[in-house]
């Protein structure tokens, strides 16, 4: 091929070339060991001799020449490129990406808040296991077998003979194992009971409070209490004290608070039996103490207004979202 066609036609083909892998193509057909070029070089030999050096220098001009036509339609296109993006227009009108932030359930948050509280009061925090034995759950509670007590509380029962725990108060006793007077502790926690309606799920959340000490009476309890609701829901909330009856209290009460809705039961509470502390090695003659224990969940609903305590456990982002 005479060189003048073989360089129009590579500057053509260069020029067309829109992409560097399109450049590169062009390169290796053009300069490559079989390219075109090479194959002219090749050709020399069957020039007479004293040819050869004109030819030679020719072909390497074309090389350069070809070489000069690639580097200058890869700088081309470069800058094409460049242009191209810098062109690009960014809507900074348009809404941002959102990322939303985790946080805590409103279960979690609200335990952490009464453990503020309790703590800020002097008490420590103490938890148990969730798989109890009948004598933590019940015995040395002063509900011994077969005592109609038990009816109460719808007991999940492992084949182990062990229970799920029906409430926090076996923590009571195995800090009073522990640990000797005074004792000033809460014990919050998951418990079990076979039951589920608006106001009842099958799992929910106690908080036990135990204080020991000597010359603890019941005016001791309802002080504590009646500051603790308060400080809850942050305002001076009415509290009512009604006789009731618990096994490992005497005398025992429930609390109620006064609502839009009227009066809610909230919480149990009593002086501790004398038989529970000596069940649990304390000599009850020097010692008494208060006991009290309460849904933290039903607190919590209480609190945001949350109808049906089952809401709580969907984990519906809804709700989750709104009580962050
Ligand atoms: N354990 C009781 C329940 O789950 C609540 C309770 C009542 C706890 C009286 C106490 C108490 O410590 O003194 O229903």
């Amino acid at each position: 091929m005479d060189l003048t066609n073989l360089l129009q036609d590579a500057r053509e083909r260069i020029l067309a070339a829109d992409s560097e892998r399109a450049i590169e193509e062009e390169r290796v057909s053009l300069l490559g060991k079989k390219g075109l070029v090479s194959v002219q070089s090749r050709s020399l030999r069957d020039l007479p001799k004293e040819d050869r050096p004109n030819a030679g220098a020719e072909i390497n001009r074309v090389r350069r020449e070809i070489e000069d036509l690639l580097a200058q339609q890869k700088k081309d296109l470069d800058r094409l490129n460049l242009e191209r993006e810098l062109s690009q227009k960014i809507d900074v009108t348009l809404p941002g990406r959102r990322r939303h932030q985790g946080g805590l359930h409103p279960i979690t948050q609200t335990l952490h808040a009464i453990e503020r509280m309790f703590r800020a009061a002097g008490y420590s925090v103490e938890v148990g296991p969730e798989i109890e034995s009948d004598y933590y759950n019940f015995q040395a509670l002063n509900i011994p077998e077969h005592h109609p007590a038990r009816d109460m509380h719808d007991t999940f029962y492992l084949e182990s003979g062990e229970v799920l725990r029906t409430h926090t108060s076996p923590v009571q006793v195995r800090t009073m194992q522990n640990q000797k007077p005074p004792i000033r502790i809460i014990c919050p926690g998951k418990v079990f009971r076979f039951d589920s309606d608006r106001t009842h799920t099958p799992m929910f959340h106690q908080v036990e409070g135990l204080v020991v000490d000597e010359g603890i009476s019941f005016a001791d309890l309802k002080g504590t209490v009646i500051d603790f609701v308060h400080a809850f829901f942050q305002r001076d909330i009415e509290v009512r004290f009604r006789p009731s009856y618990f096994p490992f209290t005497e005398p025992s009460a429930e609390v109620d608070i006064l609502g839009d809705a009227g009066w809610s039961e909230v919480m149990g509470c009593g002086v501790v039996h004398p038989n529970v502390l000596e069940m649990s090695g304390i000599d009850s003659s020097k010692y008494s103490g208060f006991a009290f224990g309460f849904g933290a969940d039903r607190l919590a609903a209480l609190k945001y207004g949350v109808t049906d305590l089952r809401q709580f456990f969907e984990n519906d982002l809804r709700l989750l979202r709104q009580l962050a």
